[in-house]
């Protein structure tokens, strides 16, 4: 990949808006970070806080990481003990923690794009803090894309002409939205497969539906995606769920395992159900990248918050 310059950018809420060459500018940015670089010391503290309205792990945590191996002040935030319990919106959250001083706020949150209101402003709106989205309801989830699109180019070194297939709860998924559309435009065949009751006439544009054990043996990448049970209320397929018969028809297994092409690799998001997308006894196989997609997100969450930084010329960059 040729030497790219420097992503810039005021906010970082989808990949829809990024240009192929800045997702690969990002690509190897982290990379440089994941070989031990580092950006230049901070010429004032920039103040960071994360917001966490839905659960996480790896999210939460890796964007923590990514935040502190690039010096950033971190100021804790919990939800659970903030005034968004006496009525507080998030916009009137998000003036608070600028008011005090707070630079970045990143934010995972179950409304679809509730970031439109914090960063498309109107003219009395005086807000102004950098906002990163770590998942918005049924939206997006533009830093586990960027990690699964740093974990396929780790592999594979190119997109173009592979094929993957992403599997399972799609409808549900929001990092399938995130990564069905950018696969597409860096030159990827996107396949999909899983349960048509979880699969939408609205994802013919990036790819075509095949039943799993047709596509096992021509794919390159296996993007299984978690059953999102907390998100099935009303959904009539939940009562009749079975977790041994999704892992039967949907799920990798041993047989499956071995019929995948020798260099095709499985990933998934987290957190898994073991033996339901995916054996237990595969998490940790050679072709599962599940902790390898967990490292990289470190790195290419310090990639994206240098390019916030960058892009609102925080702490001396620009
Ligand atoms: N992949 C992912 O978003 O995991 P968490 O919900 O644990 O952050």
């Amino acid at each position: 990949m040729k030497n790219l310059n420097l992503v810039a950018l005021p906010h970082f809420v989808s990949v829809e808006n990024l240009k192929n060459d800045e997702v690969e500018a990002l690509i190897e940015r982290a990379e440089y970070f994941k070989k031990g670089g580092a950006i230049p010391g901070l010429t004032r503290p920039v103040y960071v806080t994360n917001m966490f309205f839905e659960d996480s792990s790896r999210t939460h945590t890796s964007f923590e990481m990514a935040e502190r191996k690039l010096g950033l002040t971190v100021i804790p935030f919990d939800p659970a003990h903030s005034s968004v319990n006496k009525g507080e919106t998030l916009y009137d959250t998000s003036l608070v923690m600028n008011a005090l001083g707070v630079d970045l706020e990143v934010i995972r949150h179950s409304q679809n794009e509730y970031y439109e209101d914090l960063i498309n402003l109107k003219e009395h709106q005086k807000l102004n803090i950098g906002v990163i989205n770590a998942g918005d309801g049924l939206g997006q989830h533009p830093s586990q894309c960027m990690l699964d699109m740093m974990t396929i180019h780790e592999h594979f070194d190119h997109f173009k002409g592979l094929k993957v297939a992403i599997v399972g709860d799609i409808t549900n998924s929001r990092v399938a939205k995130s990564d069905m559309e950018l696969l597409t435009r860096l030159g990827a065949e996107v396949y999909f497969s899983g349960p048509e009751y979880w699969y939408s006439k609205d994802f013919d544009q990036y790819g075509k539906y095949e039943e799993l054990d047709k596509l096992i043996p021509k794919m390159d990448v296996m993007m299984l995606l978690r059953v999102q049970h907390e998100r099935h209320s009303g959904d009539p397929n939940e009562k009749k769920f079975d977790a041994h018969s999704y892992h039967e028809k949907y799920g990798i297994n041993h047989k499956r395992y071995e019929a995948m092409k020798k260099d095709a690799i499985i990933m998934h998001p987290g957190p898994i159900n073991h033996n339901v997308e995916l054996s237990g006894d595969l998490v940790e196989s050679d072709k599962c990248m599940f902790v390898r997609q967990m490292e990289n997100g470190v790195f290419m969450r310090m990639a994206m918050l240098e390019a916030v930084l960058r892009g609102r010329k925080l702490g001396g960059l620009e």
